[in-house]
């Protein structure tokens, strides 16, 4: 599968988010990536569907809501409505993964399914088969800039395993604490996009640093 860069928007300067969205363009980034947090599900609070549809007016990249919410069902059809290429649910966070699963395609989306760092793989066996996407928290989930956790590789290999196996293909997402030291361990365990931040954005030239991170992933 083609590998992907999804730049997170996290820790970019939202006083002029269209030119550090231009600036990952330029670098050759394939998605961009929106985490969406509600202060509930975890302890930090970002932003809703208006900010996502101003970003989705912004570019032509792949627009990817990552939603960390408590309750997502209340809140994808806004979040499709903004224009979310992919809808990320957390498994921890929903009761009837399955419908809200199908409620996500059924609304014109890919549907993704998010586990923490605790959360097995095997808790989302019975649904591998529905999904676009499955992302793999490699940090605990709520800030960038943290470190990635080394248990989260053995995850991504059991995942490709299950996919090859069963003969399924949704993406495999990688997010939190990816950088260049590791990118290229992350990709051989499997990882087809991947999440990055603060590697991208706390750096002196945004364009610079998603052109190197391409290139370990190319
Ligand atoms: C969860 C967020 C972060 C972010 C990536 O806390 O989802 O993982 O996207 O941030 P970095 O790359 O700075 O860890
Ligand atoms: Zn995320």
């Amino acid at each position: 599968m083609k590998k992907l860069l999804a730049p997170s928007i996290l820790n970019a300067d939202f006083t002029n988010i269209a030119q550090q969205i231009r600036y990952v363009e330029l670098g050759g980034a394939d998605w961009i990536h929106c985490d969406i947090m509600d202060g509930h599900f975890v302890p930090n609070l970002t932003f809703g569907p208006y900010i996502v549809k101003a970003i989705k007016k912004s570019t032509n990249l792949i627009v990817d809501s990552h939603l960390m919410i408590s309750n997502p069902d209340s809140l994808i059809e806004d979040f499709i409505e903004a224009g979310s290429d992919y809808v990320t649910v957390h498994q921890e966070a929903v009761v009837h993964l399955d419908r809200t699963l199908n409620k996500i395609k059924d609304l014109g989306a890919k549907a993704g399914v998010s586990i923490n760092p605790s959360t097995p793989v095997s808790f989302l066996y019975e649904v591998l088969e529905i999904v676009d996407l499955v992302l793999i928290m490699s940090v605990n989930p709520g800030f960038g800039g943290q470190k990635f956790i080394q248990n989260s590789v053995k995850k991504i290999q059991q995942l490709y395993k299950f996919r090859s196996e069963n003969n399924l293909n949704f993406l495999i997402q990688v997010d939190g604490g990816v950088n260049k030291n590791n990118i290229e361990q992350i990709s051989d365990a499997g990882c087809d996009v991947f999440v990055v931040g603060q590697s991208i954005f706390k750096n002196d030239n945004i364009t610079a640093s998603t052109i190197e991170l391409k290139n370990l992933i190319s």
